[in-house]
């Protein structure tokens, strides 16, 4: 059925909401001319109708019942942009049981029931796109599911929460506080709902098991990545960092080697020669092997209005495409699968090279009893910076160590924290690309 007009209901006028409304009214004409269609907007839905988002809607347009969407024969593509589990994976479910096909910017909701939607997509024929779920403006789904295809795909780092990136950021070159840069990145709408979302780490282990599964053919594990925030690091790390040549980032990190695939989240210092290290404020980035591209770097604004509503635009023309061309049967939908047969490994059996700080007396013998500690549960230490001099007082001791176990690690920091002339819980951070 080649259709002339496809009909767009949109599901939440939030910020990406009317991201995508702006850019499908203000791209009207070249949209329908690049693709022989035109989107019409028809609805969009929110409950709340009365806050001006600067957008001129023709009349009737805006409504408050997401049910008139899903109920509306003639809509095409529901799009889906309310975010969280509920009611949001409902609309989902009854858009494709109707037959509509569906566009979603929402990682938490793909990330906890990916599986049961894009069965049900599949076995109703009808398209589910997720461009706009992990990294904002960047086409990182359809690099990992088309472009890349031939290759097998090695190690991935990504900046891909734009919050924890900018609040890194601030912190790192205006030496300002962790809470004000939340507010400011809030305001600027960045942020989730639930900022926690961001600054724990949470955001980017759901975008982080949906691109693992995708590039590694894992049923998705959101489960299984480990996953740890940015509330702990201070400026006084983000300085150390500096002074041993590294940046700290909130990365997520997917490696595969053999049969298993490492999976986390969490602060890393990164060696500033890496490219992903020059990565700043909300811009993501994603850095992916093939074994036929070698490495790749993806670079782009991860979050923000414009930039996610241009992902979810691209998901409606790719699937008007499919519709125009009466070819909605060939569409390639998302298969999650264990096809690769592959298992995330335990974090206990990671290794990397570590960052530690705490806080010890500065007196004789004191580095001696916790370089002992290390040497005893394997691990080496590569260098140390002790700042200050306080004959008796605590100061601060930096360490760098070679690569070790995880489990070492902790079982190490455990010791350590009960020693007398340690205060405090020593901080641990993760090295990349660094001094192994
Ligand atoms: N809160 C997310 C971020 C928005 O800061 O990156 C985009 O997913």
């Amino acid at each position: 059925m080649k259709k002339s007009n496809i009909n767009i209901g949109i599901i939440g006028f939030g910020t990406v909401g009317a991201g995508t409304a702006r850019i499908l009214l203000k791209r009207n004409k070249e949209l329908q001319s690049k693709l022989g269609t035109s989107l019409k907007l028809k609805y969009i839905a929110d409950l709340n109708t009365r806050t001006d988002r600067g957008i001129k809607l023709r009349s009737g347009v805006l409504i408050k019942d997401a049910k008139k969407i899903l109920n509306d024969p003639e809509i095409d593509i529901v799009v889906e942009l309310i975010g969280g589990i509920s009611p949001a994976k409902d609309f989902i479910l009854e858009a494709i049981s109707k037959g509509k096909h569906v566009v979603t910017a929402n990682k938490a909701l793909l990330a906890e029931k990916g599986q049961e939607l894009f069965m049900a997509a599949k076995h109703n024929g009808v398209a589910l796109g997720f461009e706009a779920s992990v990294a904002g403006s960047i086409p990182i789904i359809k690099v990992v599911r088309e472009s890349l295809i031939g290759n097998k795909i090695g190690n991935i780092f990504g900046i891909i929460n734009g919050t924890a990136n900018y609040i890194l950021t601030r912190m790192t070159e205006e030496g300002v506080d962790f809470g004000s840069t939340l507010e400011e990145a809030q305001k600027l709408g960045y942020a989730e709902a639930d900022p926690t979302f961001d600054i724990e780490g949470i955001d980017s282990a759901h975008k982080l098991a949906i691109l693992a599964s995708l590039a590694y053919g894992l049923p998705i594990s959101l489960k299984k990545v480990y996953t740890q925030g940015i509330t702990e690091i201070t400026p006084l790390d983000i300085q150390f960092a500096s002074e041993f040549g590294f940046k700290i980032k909130l990365l997520a990190i997917a490696k595969p080697a053999g049969q298993e695939v490492e999976l986390r989240v969490h602060p890393t210092m990164v060696h500033e020669s890496m490219p992903i290290a020059g990565v700043n404020g909300v811009f993501n980035a994603i850095y992916v092997e093939g074994d036929a591209t070698g490495a790749g770097l993806y670079y782009g604004k991860g979050a923000g209005d414009m930039p996610t509503g241009s992902a979810v635009v691209s998901d409606i023309a790719d699937i008007a495409r499919y519709i125009r061309a009466g070819a909605v049967d060939r569409m390639q939908n998302y298969e999650i699968s264990g096809r690769s047969g592959l298992k995330v490994k335990k974090m206990d059996d990671v290794s990397t090279c570590y960052y530690l700080r705490m806080s010890a007396i500065d007196k004789p013998g004191v580095l001696s009893k916790i370089s002992g500690i290390l040497g005893k549960n394997n691990i080496s230490i590569e260098s140390m910076i002790q700042k200050g001099r306080k004959k008796e007082k605590a100061v601060s001791m930096v360490l760098m160590t070679h690569e070790a176990k995880e489990k070492d690690m902790m079982k190490a920091l455990k010791e350590i924290k009960k020693l007398k002339v340690v205060s405090g819980k020593p901080l641990y951070l993760r090295v990349e690309g660094g001094n192994a």
